[in-house]
C-alpha cells in the first residue's frame, strides 16, 4: 500500500504566519505538523509516500523533509499547480499509485488511532473507498455524514453545511482504489471553485461501494488557530504519556 499526503491549499485560517510559511511546516509539538502524518503512515507499514505541495513550498518541503528515510519513509514530491481542491490536488498522484489501492491524508490532519486495522480491513475488503468518521462539536466546519439507522450505512455526505444533519464528521484521512482518478476527470468544480473531496465520496455512496468507521482516539484538523493550539495540547499529552512510559 501507498500513502498520498495533501500539503498544498493557502492556509489562509492561519495569516499571518502562512504568509512566509506553508501550514504544514508550522510546529506540533516538537515537529513540523506533516511529521506527524508521515509518521502515521510509516508506523502502519506504508513507507512509499507521495507529498503533494505548492511550487513555492517545495523547497522548503525538501529542507525539512527531504527523502523521508530517517522517518522511515521513501518521500517523493509532485508540485499541484494551484489551490484547485482536494481532489484536484490528488489528481497528481495517478500515476504514482499505479492502479493500486491507496491511503490519503490530509497533511493538516493529527489523530492519535493507528492506521493498521483499518488499512488492513481495506485490503481485505471488496470496498473501493473507505473513510475514517470522528465526532465533533463543530460540524459547520467538515463534511458531515448522514447514516442510515437500519443499514447503519452511509446515505449522503455534506461539505460545509449551516445546517448539518449529524455531528459525524468526515475525517481527511480516506482509503481509494484507482478508480478515484476517474471519478475526478469527470468532477465539475463546486461553488467555491474547487474539485471537492465530498464529490468523489459521494460517487462511492451512489455505487454502494464506500465503507466507513469511526475513530477511536483523538482527532483534530489543525488548520484554524484555536485548533492549532489544541492540536499542540494533544500531541503534547501523548509525547509525555510516552515520557512516562519509557520511565516506568
Ligand atoms: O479535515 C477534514 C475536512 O477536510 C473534511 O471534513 C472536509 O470534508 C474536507 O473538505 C476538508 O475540509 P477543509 O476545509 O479542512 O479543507 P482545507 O481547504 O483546509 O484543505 C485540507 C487539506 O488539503 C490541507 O492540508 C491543505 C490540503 N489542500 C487543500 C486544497 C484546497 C491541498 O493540498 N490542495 C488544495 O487545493
Amino acid at each position: 500500500m501507498k500513502g498520498v499526503i495533501l500539503a498544498g491549499g493557502t492556509g489562509t485560517r492561519l495569516n499571518p504566519f502562512t504568509k512566509v510559511i506553508n501550514k504544514h511546516l508550522l510546529p506540533v509539538g516538537h515537529y513540523p505538523m506533516v511529521y506527524w502524518s508521515i509518521l502515521k503512515l510509516a508506523s502502519s507499514g506504508v513507507k512509499d509516500i507521495l507529498i503533494i505541495v505548492n511550487k513555492n513550498d517545495l523547497k522548503d518541503f525538501k529542507t525539512v523533509l527531504g527523502d523521508g528515510n530517517y522517518l522511515g519513509a521513501n518521500i517523493v514530491y509532485q508540485i499541484q499547480s494551484h489551490a484547485g481542491g482536494i481532489s484536484h490536488g490528488l489528481s497528481y498522484a495517478k500515476n504514482f499509485v499505479k492502479g493500486k489501492k491507496f491511503v490519503l491524508l490530509l497533511g493538516d490532519n493529527i489523530f492519535e488511532d493507528s492506521l493498521t486495522p483499518y488499512i488492513g480491513s481495506f485490503v481485505k475488503g471488496n470496498e473501493e473507498a473507505k473513510l475514517l468518521l470522528k465526532m465533533v462539536d463543530d460540524p459547520e466546519r467538515f463534511g458531515i455524514a448522514t447514516i442510515d439507522k437500519n443499514t447503519s450505512q452511509i446515505t449522503s455526505i455534506v461539505e460545509k453545511s449551516h445546517n448539518p444533519p449529524s455531528n459525524l464528521c468526515v475525517t481527511g484521512i480516506y482509503m481509494y482504489n484507482s478508480d478515484v482518478f476517474q471519478h475526478i476527470e469527470n468532477l465539475k468544480a463546486s461553488n467555491r471553485g474547487e474539485l471537492e473531496i465530498t464529490d468523489i465520496n459521494n460517487i462511492y455512496i451512489s455505487k454502494k461501494k464506500l465503507s466507513y468507521e469511526i475513530l477511536k482516539g483523538w482527532w483534530i484538523d489543525a488548520g484554524t488557530h484555536d485548533s492549532l493550539f489544541r492540536a499542540n495540547q494533544l500531541v503534547q499529552s501523548e509525547l509525555n504519556k510516552l515520557r512516562i512510559d519509557n520511565n516506568e
